[in-house]
């Protein structure tokens, strides 16, 4: 069955938001180190945002790295870093021609320099783009996000920008990370574990959740349509009681 077809161009996902999980166990299954697992992630990305891109998702966000992954065993972190700043030289050329901007949410200043620089090169370089927005999430965690948002809006109290009775979704909103990109639609994670691990929390608040057992580095194109068919069959209701067709809100 060709998914592709099945999929309704009118009822697209927004924005879909990934949780790659999985790579270690996938290169345990073959007797191999778990970096070899985030090597072969790489392609999955790939195939991932070219397939979004060529359906026309306009929002791609992927979980790279989370707070709490720093404390993974030293060379692990520091081989995927290594992995991280690599993919972003690579990919960033052909990202660009083809008009995705890259953009990336987290600590970003806790990254390492080099990292930080080359996130910062590729963010500027397609900073114009606007075919599809891909948000990398590094040193990222929802609750530190959280955190972060409300000393920033404290600040504003204190230095009476705001006064405390002003402040409403929309204050919080924009001192989100995620201030200019809608909340995801559609949020799919790999590897079978039916959990959400500190992403987007404030973001998912209506989002569907789709889960499958393909471990991230197995994760191709046609798993994104099916993720995507099966999207579409849902009938959202922001907690309402009336049918509204999937993707009317942000529409
Ligand atoms: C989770 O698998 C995966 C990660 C912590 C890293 C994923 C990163 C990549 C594939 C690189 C992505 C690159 C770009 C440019 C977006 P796990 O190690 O937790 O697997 P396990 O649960 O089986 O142990």
């Amino acid at each position: 069955m060709d998914l592709k077809q099945h999929i309704n161009k009118n009822k697209l996902p927004r924005h879909v938001a990934l949780i790659m999980d999985g790579n270690g166990r996938w290169a345990k299954q073959r007797g191999q180190e778990r970096i070899f697992g985030h090597e072969n992630g790489i392609e999955a990305v790939r195939d991932t945002v070219k397939a979004a891109a060529e359906i026309g998702i306009k929002y791609l966000t992927f979980f790279a790295f989370s707070t709490e992954n720093w404390c993974r065993p030293l060379r692990e972190v520091e081989t995927l870093m290594d992995l991280l700043t690599r993919a972003i030289v690579n990919e960033t050329p052909e990202l660009n021609e083809n008009g995705v901007r890259l953009q990336a949410i987290g600590d970003l200043e806790s990254l390492p320099l080099n990292c930080r620089e080359i996130l910062r090169e590729a963010m500027e370089l397609t900073a114009k783009n606007d075919k599809l927005i891909v948000t990398v999430a590094l040193s990222y965690s929802a609750r530190w996000e959280i955190v972060n948002a409300v000393q920033k809006i404290a600040q504003k109290v204190a230095d009476r920008i705001i006064s405390p009775d002003a402040i409403d979704e929309t204050t919080f909103i924009n001192a989100l990370e995620t201030a200019k990109i809608p909340d995801p639609d559609l949020l799919i994670r790999t590897s079978g574990e039916l959990r959400v691990s500190n992403f987007m929390l404030w973001q998912i608040a209506y989002t569907e959740l789709y889960f499958t057992p393909v471990y991230w580095p197995d994760f191709r194109r046609r798993h994104l349509y099916q993720a995507i068919v099966d999207f579409q069959r849902r009938e959202r209701r922001f907690g309402n009681v009336e049918t509204h067709p999937v993707n009317t809100k942000n529409a």
